[in-house]
């Protein structure tokens, strides 16, 4: 299994290296750690630069439209451009739950950003949250490709973000009692997604409530399996190599 998409940082575990002795032990063979702060950035590189079996994608989060400098997408570009473990640029995109009074402003770093991952050709992890509309609006104007994170629209969005070129990232959300997304996942199958659990966020059932780990994504698994009608092990396979396509890993 590759977990996609997490948050391995000191600031939400203590010990990082017993974490990722117990995503090992639970089958995970791979993670990508998505550092999308300042901060974040820095440490992400540094856990991938110090462990074989983790990657990093790097990015400005919407949330962070007010701090971030023309200069920081300069070094932004420049780490892409000379770590060999940043994989991907994220994630990026849009939030319109926590915040709508600055939708330029969101929009003119999205597309900052975007520009860079298409100058560089690497895959973007796009990040968006009740603003679906000019999500696809503005991913339309670039030629990139990459993975819509924790993807949880309809069937209908699911297609059209796969008809673009998108891969989707499902993770614990597939799990929950009221959510309709298995459905969405059983019409679209294994051919457009990637696993990620978003983790410490987003914990599987039966663990919803506790902090989140990539040793959980066996419960995704398991879902995507009974909602797809494929084996786990198929399950397995074909995501990983999803990942492996999408972000070039070796
Ligand atoms: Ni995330």
């Amino acid at each position: 299994m590759i977990d996609t998409h997490c948050h391995l940082s000191n600031s939400y575990y203590e010990k990082i290296e017993e974490v990722l002795e117990e995503n090992r032990k639970a089958g995970v063979e791979k993670i990508i750690i998505s550092g999308c702060s300042k901060e974040e950035i820095k440490e992400a590189i540094d856990i991938a630069n110090t462990h074989q079996d983790v990657y990093a994608t790097i990015g400005y989060h919407p949330e962070e439209v007010n701090k971030v400098t023309d200069n920081d997408l300069e070094e932004l570009k420049s780490l892409i451009k000379r770590e060999s473990k940043v994989v991907g640029l994220g994630e990026i995109g849009l939030d319109y739950y926590y915040e709508k009074d600055n939708k330029d402003k969101q929009i003119a770093l999205f597309e900052k950003q975007l520009k860079i991952a298409q100058e560089l050709g690497i895959s973007v992890v796009i990040h968006s949250r009740d603003a679906v509309n000019d999500t696809i609006n503005v991913l339309k104007k670039y030629k990139v490709k990459g993975v819509i994170h924790c993807f949880s629209g309809s069937l209908e969005v699911a297609k059209e973000y796969i008809k673009m070129g998108f891969m989707l990232g499902i993770g614990g959300v597939v799990t929950f009692k009221n959510s309709k997304l298995g459905e969405v996942v059983s019409k679209i199958g294994l051919e457009n997604i990637v696993l990620e659990t978003d983790s410490p966020y987003l914990t599987p059932h039966p663990f919803r409530g506790e902090k989140n780990s990539s040793k959980y994504l066996v419960y995704v698994v398991e879902k995507i399996a009974e909602v797809t009608g494929k084996s786990v092990e198929e399950v397995e396979l074909k995501t990983s190599k999803n990942a492996q396509v999408l972000f070039d890993l070796q």
